[in-house]
């Protein structure tokens, strides 16, 4: 009932001519999956090449952040209409590297959910715990708390559009993975915790992905647990066939 949804996040990386091979190989790689929604998201000023390398494929386009005014005076900011206007289905909003390197807030978090939604565009709700969280029995407490916040005001209608990606901190870019058991457990309370705060509905209907380390070898244990709806990827999403291989192992 929930389609996997793997996306790719390639943060601050490939150049022009990098970016366009990478999306155009991935069409290539990908031709024909139908059976998981895959999106790619490079950096800002890549997302227009992007679009065209993607032209006719399925593979969805998404932003790694974006601002929730509308124009105006916010120097070196990206609107979602921008976004929109460069074919962007997706918005990655609170990755942890934009909570715990660049200082964003729940709240600022929470204001950039609700304008993604409001512009028909797709949030990817990011949440996660650093290791001394996880090591002080705090990993549910910082998680619920992030996704509460990040959530607020968000009616039930609303979650449809809404992805939600657990990525433990410590897991990301570390090559230190969660165990398919230590995922699954964070999703199952995740899901929980979406029925309290809306209804069974939203909690069944909503994706969570896992993100931090996810690569090929991986992938299948993971994608095994019954809330793990899809993978948000890093260093796996720069390379075609790492990302395919991982794609089509899950199709
Ligand atoms: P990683 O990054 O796969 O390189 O660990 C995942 C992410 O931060 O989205």
């Amino acid at each position: 009932m929930r389609k996997p949804f793997i996306a790719g996040n390639w943060k601050m990386n490939t150049d022009a001519a990098g970016a366009s091979a990478l999306a155009a190989g991935l069409a290539k790689a990908l031709a024909g999956v139908t059976t998981v929604d895959v999106a790619v998201c490079p950096p800002f000023v890549y997302l227009q090449r992007v679009a065209e390398a993607l032209a006719g494929s399925t593979i969805r386009l998404g932003a790694q952040d974006v601002y929730f005014e509308d124009n105006g005076a916010f120097t070196g900011e990206i609107s979602c209409a921008m976004l929109k206007d460069v074919c962007c289905t997706y918005v990655i909003v609170g990755h942890s590297e934009r909570r715990h390197v660049i200082g964003e807030t729940d709240a600022l978090i929470n204001k950039k959910v609700a304008a993604v939604i409001a512009s028909g565009l797709q949030p990817i709700l990011c949440a996660g715990e650093l290791l001394e969280e996880r090591e002080a029995g705090k990993t549910e407490s910082v998680v619920a708390g992030q996704i509460r916040k990040g959530l607020a005001g968000i009616t039930a209608e609303q979650m449809a559009a809404v992805t939600i990606a657990y990525e433990p901190v410590w897991a990301i870019g570390t090559g230190r993975t969660a165990t398919a058991a230590q995922a699954q457990e964070v999703h199952a309370m995740i899901r929980e915790l979406l029925g309290e705060m809306y209804n069974e509905r939203v909690a069944a209907q909503t994706r969570i992905q896992y993100g931090g380390s996810a690569k090929p070898s991986n992938t299948a244990e993971l994608m095994a647990n019954a809330d793990v709806d899809g993978l948000l990827v890093g260093g796996a999403g720069l390379k075609v066939d790492d990302f395919a291989a991982m794609i089509k192992t899950v199709a």
